[in-house]
Parts: C-alpha cells; sequence; structure tokens
C-alpha cells in the first residue's frame, strides 16, 4: 500500500478524505474539529513495516504524536509495537489492547512509580537515559524478582536539520549519553544483576528531510555495537528512533518512508540485530486536519486578519515551532482575490496565529477551513488554555466516519476543581 500524497483532496470542490465531504462532518459535530483518515495511517504504518520485511524488526509508533485511543487500537491491531514517555501512555496503551511485548519506554525523567509499573506490565524495553535511571530500573527490577531489558539511548553527537526544540542528539542536549561515554557506561552497568543490557537506542530529532544526520547516527551506533560486542555483550537489538519528517507545504516532496527504511534495513544487514523504530509523525501527520469556522474578518493597520473557532489551545505548532500548516477551504474557490491574512484564533495572545501573512482563498464569516497535516502533535498538544474545551476527534474508517473523542464540555473543564 502506498501512502497518499494528499490524503485529503478535492472531490468536486468539497475538500474530501476517503469518500467522506468534510464538510458533513463538521454540520454534524460543530467546529473546531480533528478529522483522521485511517487508511492513510495504516498505509503509513504499513511502508514502513512492509520495507523491513525480512529483516526481524518492531516499528514502535512514538504515541506522543497521538494517543486518541482508537488509533492506537487501529495500529495494535496491525500490528505495531508503541514507544511510550509516561506512564499515562503505558496506561493508553494497555486500555488500547497494545502488546506490552512490543512496547519501549523512552525519556529522560522517568519516574520509580512509571519504571515499577513498566515492569508489572512486561514491556519489552526501557531506553534508559543516565546512570542513575539504570540504577533504579535495576533496584525496581530486583524488588520484582525480575530482569529487565535495557538500551542505553546514546546521544551521538549528530545535528539533524530542524527546528531547534525538536533536536535531540548533539552534545549539550538533555537525552542520553554522550556515545563516547556509552562503553564506560556499558561496563559499570555489569555490576547491575537485573538487566539485562541488550540494546542501544539513540533519535536525533524530529521532522527530519534530509536522511544524512539519521544515517551518520545510525552507523554511530552500530560501531558501538560492535565495540560492545567486542567486549562480551550480547547486544541483541539496535533501536534507531524516530524523526522522519512530513509535507507541511505543497511544494516539498514527501521523505520516503519505504525509501528510508529500506536505507537503514542495508545498513543493520549482517548485524544480526533485531532493529526497533519509533515513528510517531511520519505516521499520523498527513493523515489528520483540523477544521475551523470563519468568525470575522477584520483589519489592523495594513494588515488583515481572518479571526477562526480553532486557536493555538487546540494546535500549538504555529506558535511553538514556526510551523507551516497549509489552509485550504472546505468549499473551493476558483476566484483568487488576493487576500493576504493571518489567521488567528479566539485567545488573548498576539501569538495565536495558526498563519501569518498567508496567501487566503476569499472567505467570509462562516466558511470552513482545514488546516492540513495536523494528525502529529495537534490534540496530542492541545490545552484547555482560556477555558477551551479540546476539539472532539473524528476517525474516518472504510468510507464512514465516527466521533473517537467527544468534543469537550464545561463539566469537564472543571472536573477535579
Ligand atoms: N522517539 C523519541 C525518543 C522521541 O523523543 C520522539 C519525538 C519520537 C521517537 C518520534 O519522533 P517523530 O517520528 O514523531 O518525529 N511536538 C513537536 C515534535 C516533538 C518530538 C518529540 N519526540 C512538533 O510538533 O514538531
Amino acid at each position: 500500500m502506498k501512502p497518499a500524497m494528499r490524503p485529503m483532496d478535492y472531490v468536486g470542490r468539497a475538500l474530501s478524505c476517503d469518500g467522506v465531504v468534510l464538510a458533513d462532518i463538521a454540520a454534524k459535530v460543530g467546529t473546531p474539529c480533528y478529522v483522521y483518515s485511517a487508511a492513510t495511517i495504516l498505509a503509513n504504518y504499513h511502508a514502513y513495516d512492509d520495507a523491513l520485511q525480512g529483516v526481524p524488526h518492531t516499528v514502535c509508533y512514538a504515541m506522543k504524536a497521538n494517543g486518541n485511543l482508537a488509533i492506537l487500537r487501529l495500529l495494535a491491531a496491525a500490528g505495531a509495537g508503541f514507544d511510550i514517555v509516561s506512564g499515562g501512555e503505558l496506561y493508553r496503551v494497555l486500555k488500547a489492547g497494545g502488546d506490552p511485548a512490543k512496547v519501549v519506554f523512552s525519556g529522560v525523567g522517568k519516574t520509580s512509580e512509571e519504571i515499577d509499573a513498566a515492569l508489572a506490565a512486561g514491556i519489552f524495553a526501557f531506553n534508559c537515559e543516565s546512570e542513575p535511571e539504570l540504577a533504579l530500573v535495576d533496584a525496581l527490577a530486583h524488588r520484582r524478582g525480575i530482569k529487565a531489558r535495557v538500551a542505553l539511548r546514546v546521544n551521538p553527537d549528530v545535528a539533524a536539520d530542524t527546528h531547534a526544540h525538536i533536536a535531540t542528539g548533539s552534545l549539550g542536549h538533555k537525552f542520553g549519553v554522550d556515545i563516547g561515554q556509552a562503553e564506560a557506561v556499558y561496563e559499570r552497568a555489569r555490576l547491575y544483576e537485573n538487566l539485562l543490557l541488550e540494546g542501544v537506542s539513540c533519535h536525533i530529532g524530529s521532522q527530519q528531510f534530509d536522511f544524512e544526520p539519521m544515517m551518520k547516527a545510525a552507523d554511530r551506533v552500530l560501531e558501538l555495537i560492535a565495540c560492545l560486542r567486542a567486549k562480551g555483550f550480547d547486544i541483541r537489538h539496535a533501536d534507531l528512533g524516530g524523526g522522519l519528517g512530513v509535507t507541511y507545504r505543497p511544494d516539498e516532496p514527501a521523505p520516503p518512508i519505504a525509501e528510508f527504511t529500506a536505507a537503514l534495513r542495508e545498513k543493520v544487514a549482517g548485524y544480526d540485530l533485531h532493529l526497533f523504530l519509533e515513528p510517531g509523525r511520519s505516521i499520523v501527520g498527513n493523515a489528520g486536519v483540523l477544521i475551523t469556522r470563519v468568525l470575522y474578518r477584520k483589519k489592523s493597520g495594513d494588515k488583515e486578519f481572518v479571526v477562526v473557532d480553532a486557536a493555538m489551545n487546540d494546535l500549538i505548532r504555529p506558535a511553538l515551532y514556526d510551523a507551516h500548516h497549509e489552509i485550504l477551504p472546505l468549499r473551493a474557490t476558483s476566484a483568487d482575490c488576493g487576500l493576504r491574512a493571518d489567521v488567528v484564533g479566539p485567545v488573548c495572545e498576539s501569538g495565536d496565529f495558526l498563519a501569518q501573512d498567508r496567501q487566503m482563498p476569499e472567505v467570509f464569516p462562516g466558511d470552513l477551513l482545514a488546516v492540513c497535516t495536523t494528525g502529529a502533535y495537534g490534540f496530542a498538544q492541545a490545552s484547555n488554555y482560556n477555558a477551551r474545551p479540546r476539539p472532539v476527534e473524528v476517525l474516518i474508517e472504510n468510507g464512514s466516519w465516527r466521533v473517537i473523542r467527544k468534543r469537550e464540555t464545561f463539566d469537564d473543564l472543571i472536573r477535579g476543581e
């Protein structure tokens, strides 16, 4: 299966996804609303999985990108594993019927409660990011009378070509252990009788278009594995993280998952390793849109504003990472009206924008717009800022659609207070 270049496209004048007219969904569930394509999510997953046929591998979906239970269920049923970073993510994976034996646990700040819950669940491995964390995992495994499989997450000191907030693989970043120190750390960790030191892991950043840094990081990890094996460590798996980008602008080509994965497959060939990958964005990113309704148009000085009902609390990527998301009208208009505008939400901050100085079609209050490629790190990073209930989420599957998370209510907003 080939992932669609543009999962959302016009059929006639109606922006549609997998045969469903998006405006029909908005009419029923209101706006703002996230809509995802099950077919695209599965096609992206299979692009990884198929390209790795013949190599022992597990594709662990980095569920931080989008942790909705329906999406986790979809991927679990397709055979995916999961990359988790918190006790809450473990809870979600288990609720969704994910197989704990295919779960890897990443993150620099795992608490003892989270580690213990993961041991109890029987996850595959911890990607440990520091020596004190190794000591803690060892102690908690001892208390349970079990052995914990561990991969040290190394920082390969390879700069990823991406936004500073989401680069993780250079010295000076909080992630992992300097690769130059790794052998010594493995040596000292021999003392820990309750650890199975069987892996090495690495993740250098997100939204990467250039494969080269990722390949360089892979080379460094493989060199380390050869050294460790020479010292008698029984290294059986390499976890090369996630990070492959998606196309946010219409003129960018999509980074081909299959090509990238095939290159990795060649790298690990002959190493007798089980390969783990942790893709998040490239599985769900292009599978989702955020639908929003135009509320007003206004001007300030020379500037034009299109005020919509979705805001930075619903989608923070433009404000936080200067991210570009295409904005398409749900009903195509042919006339180019020369409008350049900032598309802004109701939140009381000037940082609340979905697009700045963007060429827009003619839009009027009541019109519907789709903010594209928001399946990853969209709802997942949504908040209740300004006491705004988080949006409803909808999944299109097999030609029909259903709500997979209700719109929050005002009661949801004050629960627990
Ligand atoms: N593995 C680890 C250890 C990670 O930290 C991440 C992402 C992934 C895998 C998945 O990376 P992906 O395949 O999705 O690039 N909120 C930001 C992205 C943060 C990425 C954090 N870590 C954004 O919206 O751009």
